[in-house]
């Protein structure tokens, strides 16, 4: 890979927790490719995940903002248009989060109340940064976005409970969001559909550990890890891909395409 493709580039980046979070390895991969970023992150994540040794790493700032909270969003763009000195090329939206999985309220039993968190967290928090960030003209020419998401929006995954509802509609505001942004200065924006990883977001799926064997094992190419993951989205953040927007890229070894995998048939 050319490690130089984002050379000259402002970030921001959502959502590195702790050394197995996707946005983690993201931070990594775009420090490498010669990015300058700020890590953002809900301010109880700071206090508890190991985010301030990634800034530390990664030489860059720190801005805590709850992704639900205009004002914060709003403080999170003014500031890293400042340290970083400019508008903003690329992002990163990696936040997720369910009360009703983590308490394991079942798809035909959800408490309401969570529900509307689970769709504020993980997915209007996504249209309520790219308007606040069109609100200020914050996103350079160009610029690219990238939310991560998961099939579960497309297709029934029992056990990813509302997350398959916040899903469905962090997919649709990148699409329709996509279609302003490109109007409006040739911004992109897009979601990459990931397979299981283990962070603590997907350890909190009820029966993690078999959904992520059965993927590993039906995908050709298996499951892609987080660091795969970060390369794709740098690609994504590069003018390599300056014409790419409005879609759910799968970044999944295959199993989105994949109906039957003959290995996985019991021996006659
Ligand atoms: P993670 O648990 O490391 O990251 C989730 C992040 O969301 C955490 O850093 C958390 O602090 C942040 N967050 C939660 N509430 C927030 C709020 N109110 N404001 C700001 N940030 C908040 O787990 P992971 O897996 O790296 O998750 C990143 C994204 O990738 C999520 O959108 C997740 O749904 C998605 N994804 C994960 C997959 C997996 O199997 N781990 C598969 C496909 C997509």
């Amino acid at each position: 890979m050319n490690h130089s493709i984002l050379q000259g580039k402002r970030g921001i980046i959502f959502g590195a927790l702790d050394e197995q979070s996707i946005a983690w390895e993201v931070a990594l991969a775009a420090k490498k490719a010669g990015a300058i970023f700020t890590l953002t992150n809900a301010p109880v994540a700071i206090r508890m995940g190991d985010i301030k040794s990634l800034a530390v790493i990664c030489q860059c700032e720190l801005i805590s903002a709850d992704a639900t909270s205009l004002e914060d969003l709003k403080n999170l763009l003014e500031k890293s248009t400042e340290v970083l000195g400019g508008p903003i090329d690329f992002v990163l939206h990696a936040v997720g989060m369910s009360p009703n999985v983590r308490k394991k309220r079942v798809y035909t039993n959800l408490d309401y109340s969570y529900f509307e968190k689970t769709l504020d967290i993980s997915a209007l928090s996504f249209h309520k940064f790219l308007q606040t960030a069109w609100q200020m003209n914050a996103l350079s020419p160009q610029a690219s976005v990238i939310a991560l998401t998961y099939i579960a929006a497309q297709k029934v995954f029992p056990g990813y409970g509302d997350m398959a509802d916040a899903k469905a509609s962090l997919e649709s505001i990148a699409r329709n969001f996509g279609y302003y942004y490109g109007k409006k200065n040739g911004t992109r924006i897009n979601t990459i559909s990931q397979s299981p990883t283990f962070t603590t977001a997907g350890k909190g799926i009820d029966g993690f550990q078999k959904f992520y064997d059965y993927a590993e094992n039906i995908s050709p190419l298996g499951n892609a890890s987080a660091s795969s993951c970060a390369d794709f989205c740098v690609m994504m953040f590069s003018d390599y891909t300056k014409m790419i927007t409005m879609q759910n890229l799968y970044h999944d070894g295959g199993f989105s395409q994949t109906g039957m995998n003959l290995d996985m048939l019991p021996n006659e």
